[in-house]
C-alpha cells in the first residue's frame, strides 16, 4: 500500500522533506526555552542581577521568534506538501478509472469510487500532513526533553522511567480497541454515498413513486450505522485524554514531591524545578500527540488501503500487444459464447450462443426483460469478456482490436444512455470530436433529432443539464442515436434506444438509417414488435440463451413466445 501511494508524491518531495527539517530546528530551539528561562530565574531573578536579566530576556526574545517562524514554515510547507499529494492521488484514481473496464466498475460500484477519491483522500492527506510534521515534531520533543531533564537532574528523571511505559501501554490498549471499526466506517460510508447518489439521481423516480419516507428511511438507517460506530469508537478514544490527565497529574505530583525534598536538600535549584516541570509536560504530551498520530495513521490505512486498491486494480480488459488498428466490415460471429458476470455466479448470463450478422444486415433481438439482450451485445464492443467461445468482428476475434478501434466502429446506444453536462453540439461531439458542424446537424437529422434541436433556444449550443434533465426522454434518446452515428460506425447497436420515441417518428428514424448507412451492420433491441419486424433477421432471447431465429413471418408462424408477444402488443393498441 505504502509503495503504491508514494508513487504519488512526486513533485512534492522536496517539500515533504523540507517540512521535517524545519522542524528539528523548531524542536531544538523551543526545547531550549525552558532550559534557559531556568538559568535566567536561578542566575537572574533569584540573585537581583537586572543586566543578566535583560541580556537573557533578549536572547530569549529572538530565539522565541525564530522558533516561531520556523513552526510557521514548517505548517505551511508541510500543508502544501499534503494538498499537492492529495491532488495527484485523486488524479492518480480518476486516470486510472477511466482505463476500468465495466467488470471493474461493477466490482466496486460508483458510489464507493467516490467516497475513495473524496473522503479516503482526505483522511490520507491529512494523515501526510501529520506525518511529515507533527510526526517528526513529537518523538523529538520527547527525545530532546528527556535529555534535558537527565541533563538537570537524572533523579527526577526516574519518574518517566516508571510512568512512561505504564502511559504507553494504556494508550496501546485503547489504540488496539478502536482500530477495527475504522474499516466498517468507511463501509458505512459507501452505503450512505449509494442511497444519496442513487436518490439524487432518481429524484424525480423517488417523487412519482411517493417514495421519499422509504428512501429516507434507508438513508437514516446508513447514517446512523456510521453515527453508532462513530459514537463508539470516539467513546473509545476519549479514555485516550483521561489517562493523559490523569498520567500529568501523577507526574506532577510526584516532581513536586522529590523535587521539594531536592530543594530542601539543596541538590536542586527552584528554577530547575520549573524547568523540569516543562520537561515532563512535553514528556507527557508527546507521548499523548504520538499516540493521537497512532489512531490518526491506523485510521487514514485504511483509508490508504482503499486508494491503494483502486490504483492497483488492473483494468480487466485491455489492449493486445499487437492490436488491428482497421475494421473492414461490420460481420459479427457469436462463436460458442458463454458468459457470466461474477465467477462465483451458478448461471451463465449467455450460454451457448451461436449467432452469424452479416455486414449491413439488420438484426433485430426481441425478449422478456433479464433474457440478456443486452448481455449479448455488450460482447461486441468488448464492454465484457466472454468466459469462453469467441466474439468476431469482421473476421477477427474482438480481443485482437485495438480498443479504441474497435468501440469507434461499433457504436452502442446504451439502454440507459446519459447525457453530459454542456452544449447539445459538445454531447454530440463526442460522437467524434473532429466532427464539421455539417456533419453534426447531418448525424441529427438521420436522428430525427435536427428538428426539435433547432426548436431550442439556443439551438444546438443549448446547455444540457447534468444527465439530460432539461430534454425529454424520446429527445434525450435521439441526441444519443445521433452522438452514436457521428461515429460512422460499421455496427450500430440500438439497445431500446427509441423506447421512448413515438412509433411514427421511430419508424422514420428507422427508415433514414437504412437510407443512410446500407453497409452499416445494425442491431436493434427492443420490447416492441413493430419496432423489429422489418428486420432482416430476429432473435428471440430467453433466459440467457437464443431460442429462435427467423424472419417476423417465419417466427409468428412457428414461435409460441414471439407470437404471444405479437398478440399481447397487438391488443393493447386496442
Ligand atoms: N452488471 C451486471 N452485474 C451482474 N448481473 C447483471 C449485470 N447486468 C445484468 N445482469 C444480469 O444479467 C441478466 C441479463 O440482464 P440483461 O440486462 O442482459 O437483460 P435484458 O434482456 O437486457 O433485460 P431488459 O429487457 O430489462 O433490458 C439479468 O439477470 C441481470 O440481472
Ligand atoms: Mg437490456
Amino acid at each position: 500500500m505504502i509503495n503504491t501511494l508514494r508513487k504519488s508524491i512526486r513533485q512534492y518531495k522536496n517539500l515533504s522533506l523540507l517540512s521535517p527539517l524545519l522542524v528539528t530546528g523548531e524542536v531544538i530551539i523551543e526545547m531550549l526555552i525552558p532550559y534557559l528561562v531556568g538559568i535566567l530565574i536561578d542566575n537572574g531573578i533569584m540573585k537581583g542581577n537586572m543586566s543578566y536579566i535583560t541580556k537573557w530576556g533578549l536572547i530569549l526574545l529572538v530565539i522565541t521568534v525564530i522558533s516561531l517562524v520556523l513552526g510557521a514554515g514548517a505548517s505551511y510547507v508541510s500543508a502544501h506538501a499534503a494538498a499537492g499529494f492529495a491532488a495527484n492521488l485523486r488524479k492518480d484514481m480518476f486516470y486510472h478509472v477511466q482505463d476500468y473496464s465495466f467488470e471493474n466498475i461493477d466490482k466496486f460500484s460508483s458510489a464507493s469510487l467516490v467516497t475513495r477519491m473524496t473522503t479516503d483522500v482526505n483522511n490520507v492527506q491529512m494523515a501526510y500532513q501529520i506525518l511529515i510534521r507533527i510526526a517528526v515534531r513529537a518523538p523529538m520533543m520527547l527525545i530532546v526533553s528527556i535529555i534535558m531533564s537527565l541533563i538537570i537532574s537524572p533523579r527526577l528523571s526516574l519518574i518517566f522511567v516508571v510512568l512512561a511505559p505504564v502511559f504507553i501501554l494504556l494508550l496501546a490498549l485503547v489504540i488496539k480497541s478502536v482500530s477495527p471499526y475504522f474499516p466498517k466506517i468507511f463501509k458505512g460510508y459507501d452505503q450512505m454515498n449509494e442511497v444519496v447518489r442513487e436518490n439524487v439521481r432518481g429524484i424525480r423516480e423517488v417523487k412519482t413513486f411517493v417514495q421519499e419516507k422509504p428512501q429516507t428511511v434507508k438513508f437514516n438507517k446508513a447514517s446512523g450505522f456510521i453515527y453508532k460506530l462513530f459514537s463508539t469508537a470516539q467513546k473509545i478514544m476519549s479514555l485516550n485524554s483521561m489517562i493523559v490527565i490523569a498520567v500529568l497529574n501523577i507526574s506532577n505530583l510526584a516532581i513536586c514531591w522529590f523535587g521539594a525534598k531536592e530543594i530542601v536538600g539543596g541538590t536542586l535549584q527552584t528554577g530547575q524545578l520549573i524547568s523540569m516541570f516543562s520537561y515532563s509536560n512535553s514528556v507527557l504530551n508527546s507521548l499523548n500527540i504520538l499516540a493521537m498520530i497512532f489512531t490518526q495513521l491506523v485510521l487514514s490505512s485504511a483509508s490508504g488501503r482503499r486508494i491503494a486498491d483502486v490504483i492497483n486494480e488492473e483494468p480487466s480488459i485491455e489492449n493486445p500487444r499487437k492490436p488491428l488498428t482497421h475494421l473492414n466490415n461490420g460481420e459479427v460471429i457469436f462463436d460458442h459464447v458463454n458468459f457470466k458476470y461474477d465467477q462465483e455466479d451458478k448461471a451463465l448470463a449467455l450460454s451457448n450462443i451461436n449467432l452469424h450478422i452479416n455486414a449491413g444486415e439488420t438484426l433485430g433481438i426481441i425478449g422478456k426483460t433479464g433474457s440478456s439482450k443486452s448481455t449479448l451485445v455488450a460482447m461486441i464492443p468488448r464492454l465484457y469478456d466472454t468466459v469462453s467461445g469467441a466474439v468476431r468482428v469482421s473476421g477477427h476475434n474482438v480481443k485482437s482490436y485495438d480498443l479504441k478501434t474497435l468501440r469507434d466502429n461499433v457504436a452502442m446506444v446504451l439502454q440507459n444512455n446519459v447525457l453530459f453536462s454542456g452544449t447539445i453540439k459538445e454531447n454530440l461531439k463526442w460522437g467524434n470530436e473532429n466532427a464539421t458542424d455539417d456533419q453534426v446537424v447531418a448525424a441529427a437529422k438521420v436522428a430525427h433529432a435536427d428538428d426539435f434541436i433547432r426548436e431550442m433556444p439556443n439551438q444546438y449550443d443549448t446547455m444540457v443539464e447534468q444527465g439530460g434533465a432539461n430534454v425529454s426522454g424520446g429527445q434525450k434518446q435521439r441526441i444519443t442515436i445521433a452522438r452514436a452515428l457521428l461515429k460512422n460506425p460499421k455496427i450500430l447497436i440500438l439497445d431500446d434506444s427509441t423506447s421512448a420515441v413515438d412509433t411514427q417518428t421511430e419508424r422514420e428514424i428507422r427508415e433514414s438509417l437504412s437510407k443512410n448507412m446500407p453497409d452499416t451492420t445494425k442491431i436493434i433491441i427492443s420490447q416492441r414488435i413493430v419496432s423489429i419486424k422489418d428486420a432482416d433477421r430476429i432473435v428471440v432471447m430467453d433466459d440467457g440463451k437464443i431460442q429462435d431465429i427467423g424472419t417476423h413471418d417465419e417466427l409468428m408462424k412457428r414461435n409460441d413466445l414471439y407470437s404471444s408477444i405479437a398478440e399481447f402488443q397487438e391488443e393493447q393498441k386496442k
